[in-house]
């Protein structure tokens, strides 16, 4: 090789040795092969060289170039991993920190509710009945006990379709449509979505879920109402809360009463979420009132019993200690606590 080539070439391999940071790299290799750089000051001169020297020499610089361009890369592979390393030692990175969970789908609370109350009947021998959502006035109404004018029939805030339709105002309509085509003795739940024109705030929502529950056969007592629903109550809140019940009006059945569960954020102290009374509404019930099962052509001297109607967001309120009925339906809920 030309004694001035190989010169530049030690030059160069010093010069590259002793970068010691990715930006001296880069000078170094603008000063080499830039279009400013030595290696093209070289190839100028070629011109002035014989004719039978140019071919050697360009060929011999173009070696000296690639020669340069791969010690070039292979100085800057071993700055980068070093300054890889430093940022390593400095704690800009933590490996061993966890990495992201992946996001997969989970059972909708509700959902999840739905299906641990169901299995909870079907232990008890009760099987799950439907009916359609919008109703007429005779299932919804009528035969519960509750006739056209009468002033109870307020209380459900009722919605109507254009065409005259009921969407359903509580579950209980199902009672009728099932009491209509059994045969008896009769145990079954219904659970379903109703609809109520509600001003929606942190317990109340305008289309919301109910469970409803009757059960049909002979000397039925209010003990047998009370052991069931209180063994609901301890299996979906996971421990033996304290309960009551209060006598309530409800025109299809009688007696009537309401569930209350101690306060499960107070613990029956007292706070905002129970109104300072320690306790909560959770399943309004009763015995069957004699005309129901008479409008669905059963005799109530023969058979009795009693329904319930769990208001069913509610009872996924207190499992989950969710304060706000409208986080069920935030596409959000990994925010809800305790899910
Ligand atoms: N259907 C009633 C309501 O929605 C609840 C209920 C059901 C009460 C069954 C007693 C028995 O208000």
């Amino acid at each position: 090789m030309n004694p001035s080539l190989s010169e530049l070439q030690e030059q160069a391999t010093q010069a590259i040795a002793g970068a010691d940071d990715l930006n001296a790299l880069d000078q170094v290799r603008v000063s080499y092969l830039g279009k400013k750089g030595a290696i093209k000051a070289l190839l100028k001169q070629t011109g002035a060289l014989a004719p039978e020297e140019r071919r050697p020499f360009g060929q011999a610089v173009n070696a000296l170039r690639d020669a340069v361009t791969t010690e070039l890369e292979a100085r800057k592979a071993t700055l980068q991993a070093q300054a890889e390393a430093a940022r390593l030692e400095a704690g800009w990175l933590d490996v061993t920190l966890p990495a992201d969970t992946p996001r997969v789908g989970k059972e909708h609370p509700i959902t999840g509710l739905l299906r641990e109350v169901t299995d909870h009947f079907h232990g008890l021998g009760f099987t799950v009945a439907s009916g359609p959502e919008i109703e007429d006035a005779f299932h919804n109404f009528d035969a519960l006990n509750i006739p056209a004018n009468h002033p109870a029939r307020d209380v459900w805030d009722t919605f109507y379709t254009e065409e005259g339709g009921i969407p359903r105002t509580h579950t209980s309509s199902v009672q009728i449509r099932t009491l209509e085509k059994a045969t008896l003795p009769l145990r079954i739940i219904a659970p379903g979505k109703c609809f109520r024109n509600e001003t929606i705030d942190a317990t109340h929502l305008a289309a919301f879920n109910q469970c409803e529950g009757l059960f049909i056969d002979k000397n039925v007592t209010v003990g047998h109402l009370k052991a069931t629903l209180e063994g609901l109550v301890e299996r979906l809140m996971g421990y033996k809360v304290p309960t009551r019940f209060r006598p309530a009006f409800y025109p299809f059945v009688e007696p009537g009463l309401d569930l209350d569960i101690e306060c499960i954020f107070c613990k029956g102290s007292g706070c905002s979420i129970c109104k300072h009374s320690g306790w909560i509404e959770v399943i309004p019930c009763g015995m069957v009132h004699p005309n129901v099962l008479r409008a669905c052509g059963h005799d109530p001297e023969e058979w009795n019993g009693f329904a319930f109607g769990m208001g069913f967001d509610r009872m996924v309120m207190l499992r989950y200690g969710i304060d706000d009925l409208r986080r069920l339906y935030d596409g959000n809920l990994e925010l809800v606590r305790g899910l």
